[in-house]
């Protein structure tokens, strides 16, 4: 199973202190170097979100994640026009689309896809005439998973954010559940399944019901982790709990 590394909270920090970006002199933490820290712990992949308010990453930092990271950019992105362009030009190993809503803290909810399916069809088309594999992230419903595998989508990520969120261990579970059964729905449909928000070493344990999982999207955990062990540490860290989780190995 593979990780993709979050660096958002990167861009974040830095914009806390430099709100012109990677261009201001001196700015820093910088997302690059955070993303090969990311491939030193062992990390398959890296996520980076443009967000249409640019509070985080900014264009710079995709552009050089796309030319100086060697391994795979997973570019998350809502399905505006703008973003739409950015990302064909990028032409990232992959691309995930989420809502996105100006006011919101963090990715909330699953994208509509059935829903939205007119909007999403001519975006899908596009990304993967340049080559870029696309994914939906969304809740484990059996009509947005049937909805992406018509869409021709090559992969779901499944929200895990309600899983995470949840406090009581009756409802953890129900959520774990679901999130299975949506693996298998998914997996059954075609489609390469990923999962991913509010993920934790403390929370996977309990996820080791869920098949067919090929890759994890970790981003805030991770960076918080790095605060007191540094990413690389923190990165292997989460490996080696993805491996005691869905393979048993200590
Ligand atoms: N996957 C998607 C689609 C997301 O929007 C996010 C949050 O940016 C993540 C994964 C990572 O979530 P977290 O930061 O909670 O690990």
């Amino acid at each position: 199973m593979r990780l993709g590394v979050n660096i958002d909270h990167v861009a974040t920090l830095r914009q806390a202190r430099y709100p012109a970006g990677p261009g201001a002199p001196f700015a820093e933490p910088s997302p690059v170097d955070a993303a090969l820290e990311a491939l030193a712990g062992g990390a398959h992949g890296i996520t980076a979100h443009l967000r249409e308010d640019r509070r985080h990453i900014q264009d710079r930092d995709i552009a050089e994640l796309r030319e100086q990271v060697p391994l795979p950019l997973n570019f998350e992105m809502g399905n505006a026009p703008e973003i739409v362009a950015i990302a064909l030009r990028t032409k990232p190993a992959s691309a995930c689309l989420v809502p996105e809503k100006r006011a919101e803290v963090t990715t909330e909810g699953g994208l509509a896809v059935r829903a939205g399916r007119a909007g999403l069809a001519e975006t899908v088309k596009a990304l993967q005439g340049e080559g870029v594999r696309v994914s939906m992230f969304i809740d484990p419903l059996p009509e947005e998973i049937e909805a992406s595998a018509e869409l021709g989508a090559e992969m779901v990520e499944l929200h895990t954010g309600s899983y995470a969120n949840a406090v009581a261990e009756a409802e953890r579970a129900e959520h774990a559940g679901r999130l299975a059964q949506g693996a298998e729905l998914a997996h059954r449909a075609g489609l390469q399944v990923n999962a991913g928000h509010g993920l934790t070493t403390r929370n996977l344990p309990g996820l080791a019901g869920v098949p067919h999982l090929e890759e994890l999207n970790i981003g805030h955990h991770l960076i918080a982790r790095s605060v007191a062990i540094g990413l690389r540490a923190a990165v292997a860290e989460m490996l080696e709990a993805m491996a005691v989780t869905w393979c048993g190995e200590e």
